[in-house]
């Protein structure tokens, strides 16, 4: 059985030693050429002039192009069409593409795009929110509100009311291997493109568009990323739209890949967001109703921040039944980068929302905050009355009460709550916190048909396999998982099956490999595909040996055939031999969903995925440096088809998200310039930053839903267990006087010093 096993990633190998090939790796003939983008450091006004001729006349450039050389419309958005490749007259962030040169080396057109003479008539940019909602500068009309209930009556009429801003920071992917693509032209219209892309078929569309020819003429080919995390969903369209542009005109192949601050001055990252909330609740700390108002900052075009802010949306109740509540979120467009999918997508934002109101109201009663979760939590699986979330899903598979209570006993809760208040008396200057969250995460695309995928498998006649899907692996284990599923549908061993690069060329029309949802629909739809075969394959047997095809097992390399035992290649050789198809396409789609995004009513999600985090911290109340001591986490990935990368996620996934609300801070100036655009001016975390005792567990049990294997998705849940990190932080700073910390996101040095102060002062007054 080779699901379920602890199995190391399949490309741990070749990533130590160098071998894994990446887009930048890939042999390209001589004559390739390299583009880069020259780009606009004006983040809003009109185009007045634009001088190349020294770019054109720069040693290596071969071309420059600009939006009026484009003879097809090449736009690079994923949704609303409002990203011309390169400026149309009118800029729109720091950072966006005027011109794109085409030269013999990757140098030579970084070099010569800095030598343009643009200029730009400047207006004022919309950075701040307060600009932005000043111009009524947005992506959809008003305001989109979805609401349960009465909240505004119900707070009104509650004994106690909370209330509070506070604002979460954005955060850049920083994948390891920067975006990167390579378009090889081929005979007639054809065009190949290698992509490190979330979304190969995105890709293709995109492409074919740019290049006026049918889907068919492109082939999209991505073996793996250097690292995604939703940056690569649609960011990585300018490059491939470029590449393919470019070797059309000259015949040749061509590469692009951006350095690393160009990565980052280009590319859009998580949005930002400043949450308000208010709450009703009573003297046990039940909620009796809350109004949350999300605004954030999407940037200059629409690219994914709708289904971004609809998720913080559906995600601000997090694990809490909200009888009464109401939510409102605006989408601004401003004068940055594009802000984007990033792991989790808008629900870590609107997660951490009801995190917060949890700790407040725990602070403002004087309570424990780990009971006020549990006296909000939704009711048991299997509970003879169950609750509904705000937008009218029934929560049926709800697991944190046993979960919290198991992961307090673990990480011995109680005793260390004391610990900690005891060693805070005493200690005047270091201060030490701990904090709790639990994690409820929707699964499936909330764009309903989004959640289908495809698969391709051949047999050879030797009895290997060649597995094919629509998913794209950048470092999450996908490829493995999926491997692991196929060899135990033929009963044969993994060193048997074949991963394959994704290839839109095999199989069409993929969604992207996004939404945790790459194992859930790409493991259904290889299984699929190898079950056709595997039933051709016993047909055919059982009626060569005379005995029913429910005779006909595939175990242990072998087939057993009634008596007969066959191994599974002499068994394929044979079927091959008898004129019996061994290939196959596999589909699968998500049952059960119905949703209804304007009206915010349905079942947008499968099912959800559980986990809960505690997080002790030490901060420097002199200074505000800070360390995470120790993390405890129970993570739920249903009956996990491989615990080593499901632990690997979960450790990931936690750190990047205490990354995201610690030290990784995103500035812009006030011309709307990004200048943290480098490691050194932008803090990820270490290895050294990984919490000294880090107890990471996965949670025993399996999916009540139909799903591969009974398994859960993985990837993005556990990001949001880094809330766990902000709360203890938030919970030190609480320890210095009696005021409810008002920390900003992220707790960087200088925040924690500055609202340990602040907290001070209203102490001594
Ligand atoms: N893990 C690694 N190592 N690298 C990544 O880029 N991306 C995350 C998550 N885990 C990512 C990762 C994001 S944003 C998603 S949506 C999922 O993996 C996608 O893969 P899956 O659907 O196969 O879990
Ligand atoms: Mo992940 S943000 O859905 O790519």
């Amino acid at each position: 059985m080779s699901v379920s096993r602890p199995l190391p990633h399949d490309g741990a190998p070749l990533h130590v030693t160098g071998q894994a090939r990446y887009v930048d790796d890939i042999p390209t003939p001589a004559s390739t050429l390299h583009l880069a983008f020259g780009t606009s450091t004006i983040a809003a006004g009109r185009i007045r002039s634009m001088d190349i001729s020294d770019v054109a006349t720069a040693p290596g450039v071969v071309q420059v192009l600009t939006a009026d050389d484009l003879t097809r419309d090449a736009d690079t958005s994923p949704s609303a069409h409002d990203e011309p490749l390169l400026a149309t007259g009118e800029v729109h962030y720091a950072g966006q593409a005027l011109f794109l040169v085409i030269a013999d080396s990757h140098l030579a057109a970084r070099k010569a795009a800095r030598l343009a003479k643009v200029e730009i008539d400047e207006h004022a940019p919309i950075l701040t929110i307060e600009d932005a909602l000043a111009a009524n500068s947005r992506f959809e009309e008003g305001p989109r509100v979805y609401q349960k209930g009465n909240a505004a009556s119900a707070i009104a009429s509650a004994n106690h009311i909370v209330e509070g801003t506070f604002e979460i920071g954005g955060q850049e992917h920083f994948y390891l291997e920067g975006q990167a693509a390579l378009a090889v032209p081929q005979e007639g219209d054809d065009m190949i493109v290698h992509s490190s892309t979330q979304h190969p078929t995105e890709i293709q569309h995109k492409v074919s568009h740019a290049l006026g020819v049918p889907m068919h003429a492109v082939r999209v080919e991505t073996r793996r990323m250097g690292g995604g995390f939703g940056g690569k969903e649609s960011q990585g369209n300018a490059l491939a739209v470029s590449c393919a542009i470019s070797a059309r005109l000259t015949g040749r192949a061509c590469k692009m890949r951006y350095d690393r601050d160009d990565d980052m001055i280009i590319t859009g990252k998580r949005h930002d967001f400043r949450i308000t909330y208010r709450a009703g609740f009573d003297d046990e700390g039940r909620i009796a109703g809350v109004e949350f108002v999300q605004f954030t900052r999407c940037g200059w075009s629409q690219d994914l921040s709708l289904p971004v802010a609809d998720r913080a949306m559906l995600h601000s109740d997090n694990a809490y039944n909200l009888p009464n509540a109401r939510i409102e979120s605006h989408r601004l467009k401003t004068n940055m980068q594009s802000a984007t999918a990033y792991r989790g997508f808008g629900g870590p934002q609107g997660m951490i929302g009801i995190e917060r109101v949890m700790d407040h109201i725990a602070h403002h009663l004087g309570r424990d905050p780990l009971t006020i979760r549990q006296t909000n939590y939704y009711a048991p699986q299997g509970a003879p009355a169950l609750h509904t979330t705000p937008y009218g899903q029934t929560v049926e598979d709800f697991i944190l009460h046993e979960l919290t209570e198991k992961l307090a006993q673990d990480s011995n809760y109680v005793a260390r709550r004391e610990a900690v208040k005891h060693w805070n008396a005493e200690n005047p200057v270091l201060k030490k916190g701990l904090g709790f969250s639990p994690v409820k995460f929707g699964i499936s695309f909330t764009l309903t048909h989004l959640n289908q995928a495809g698969a391709l498998v051949h047999v050879y006649q030797d009895g290997s396999v060649h597995v094919n899907h629509g998913g794209t692996e950048m470092g999450q284990g996908l490829f493995q998982k999926v491997a692991q599923v196929a060899a135990d549908r033929f009963g044969i061993s993994l060193d048997a099956v074949k991963i394959t690069a994704t290839d839109t060329a095999k199989v069409p029309n993929t969604s992207a490999t996004a939404a945790s949802s790459g194992s859930d629909l790409n493991g259904m739809a290889v299984k699929a595909a190898c079950d056709t075969i595997r039933d051709r394959m016993a047909d055919f047997l059982g009626e060569y040996y005379q005995v029913t095809p429910s005779q006909v097992r595939f175990v242990d390399g072998n087939v057993e055939i009634g008596d007969h035992i066959l191994c599974f290649t002499d068994a394929a050789q044979l079927s091959y031999e008898n004129r019996i198809s061994l290939s196959s396409t596999g589909f699968y789609k998500t049952p059960k969903l119905a949703w209804d995004r304007i009206k915010g009513e349905g079942r947008p999600f499968f099912y959800f995925a559980y986990g809960a985090a505690l997080t002790e911290v030490v901060i420097d109340t002199l200074t505000g440096e800070n360390r995470i001591l120790r993390a405890d986490i129970i993570h739920d990935a249903g009956a996990s088809l491989n615990p080593a990368l499901d632990i690997g996620q979960v450790e990931g996934g936690y750190v990047q998200g205490a990354g995201w609300l610690t030290t990784e801070e995103l500035v812009w100036d006030d011309h709307g310039q990004l200048t943290t655009h480098a490691p050194s001016t932008y803090k990820i975390p270490a290895c050294s930053d990984r919490p000294d005792i880090f107890n990471v567990a996965l949670w025993d049990g399996e999916n009540r839903e139909e799903t591969i294997y009974r398994s859960k998705a993985v990837g993005e849940p556990p990001f949001m267990l880094g809330i766990s990190a902000y709360l203890a932080l938030s919970d030190a700073i609480a320890a210095c006087g009696a005021a409810y910390p008002a920390l900003d996101a992220p707790a960087t040095a200088e925040r924690i010093l500055k609202t340990v102060q602040q907290v001070q002062e209203a102490a001594d007054v």
